[in-house]
């Protein structure tokens, strides 16, 4: 069966753990030499397109990374027509999509395998990264707590989900209407995990080994700006904040970051910070999925 990752939990927790181990091999066997990965982009990146790129030219690959207007994606074309003709030049397709059911669509068809690079929906190559910078701070995850504090979005979606396969205890604060879908609440303790849902952030906060946000105005939702930066009044991370939470706890954003919205510049670029621990860990977050979906299952 071909495998794809639209969410994190297309994993099995265990599979994960592999990802996790195949992005630290010291020396990667070069699953993709002579062979492409197509990067498909229909909103802007800095990390994920670079890390991407950079994941496939260590793994002794050739990226072609792709503007989503430049193919017509849906538009001059089918995103399943796109996939089975890219899926006959290259090893795997990457797509940062506005739609999640684009995604879908091509993983459907089963032509090649497929990643989500970002989609409304889920960011999983995020989620993994994440993990891979607390298990470098922690040594270990499970047992650890992590509070999300902010919009209840894509990254959220995938990082609560990787927490619980992990055995990570997530609490979440969240202003009503912006809060995680139940659905995923449940997928998360369908995993095992432990999901508290709080009514402030201090509640979340409170002893959590590792504080987590994001955006509150994610790409494609500027005509919403005004509304949300409202609605997250009381949710920006600051110093005082941070002290609720446990001794030597540790800050994640998966960036871009707005100093003076969501966090405060002290917390962003302060010592409990792992900001660019996690933007270095998305390149070898990618190698390793890339060499699992390739195969691999252990380092040379
Ligand atoms: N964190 C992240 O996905 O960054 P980019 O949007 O720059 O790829
Ligand atoms: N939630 C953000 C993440 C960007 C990496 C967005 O979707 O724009």
């Amino acid at each position: 069966m071909m495998r794809h990752l639209l969410d994190i939990d297309d994993l099995a927790p265990a599979e994960l753990a592999t990802v996790l181990d195949l992005a630290e091999c010291p020396a990667p066997r070069p699953v993709l030499a002579g062979r492409g990965a197509a990067l498909i982009f229909e909103k802007p990146s800095n990390r994920t397109r670079n890390a991407s790129e950079m994941a496939v030219v260590a793994l002794g690959g050739h990226p072609i990374a792709i503007r989503g207007e430049e193919i017509g994606l849906g538009v001059r074309e089918t995103p399943e027509d796109v996939v089975r003709v890219l899926g006959r030049y290259h090893a795997v397709v990457g797509a940062r999509v506005d739609d999640h059911r684009v995604l879908e669509a091509m993983a459907a068809t089963d032509a090649v395998p497929v990643v989500n690079l970002l989609s409304d929906l889920a960011h999983p190559s995020q989620a993994i990264a994440d993990l891979l910078t607390l298990r470098q701070r922690w040594g270990t995850l499970a047992g650890h707590s992590l509070a999300w504090v902010g919009d209840g979005n894509n990254v959220a979606r995938s990082l609560v989900l990787a927490a619980a396969m992990a055995g990570i205890e997530v609490r979440l604060a969240s202003p009503p209407g912006y809060r995680l879908d139940p659905v995923v609440v449940d997928a998360a303790r369908a995993l095992g995990g432990t999901v508290v849902e709080a009514d402030r952030p201090a509640d979340a906060v409170a002893g959590a080994d590792a504080v987590a946000t994001d955006v509150w105005v994610s790409m494609g939702q500027e005509d919403q700006s005004s509304a949300r930066i409202d609605a997250f009044a009381g949710y920006r991370v600051d110093a005082a904040m941070m002290r609720e939470a446990a001794a030597g706890a540790v800050f994640l954003h998966c960036l871009p970051a707005h100093r003076g919205l969501e966090v405060d510049g002290e917390v962003i670029d302060g010592p409990a910070s792992l900001v660019w621990e996690q933007a270095g860990n998305r390149m070898h977050a990618l190698r390793g999925l890339f060499s699992w979906l390739l195969g691999e299952r252990a380092c040379a």
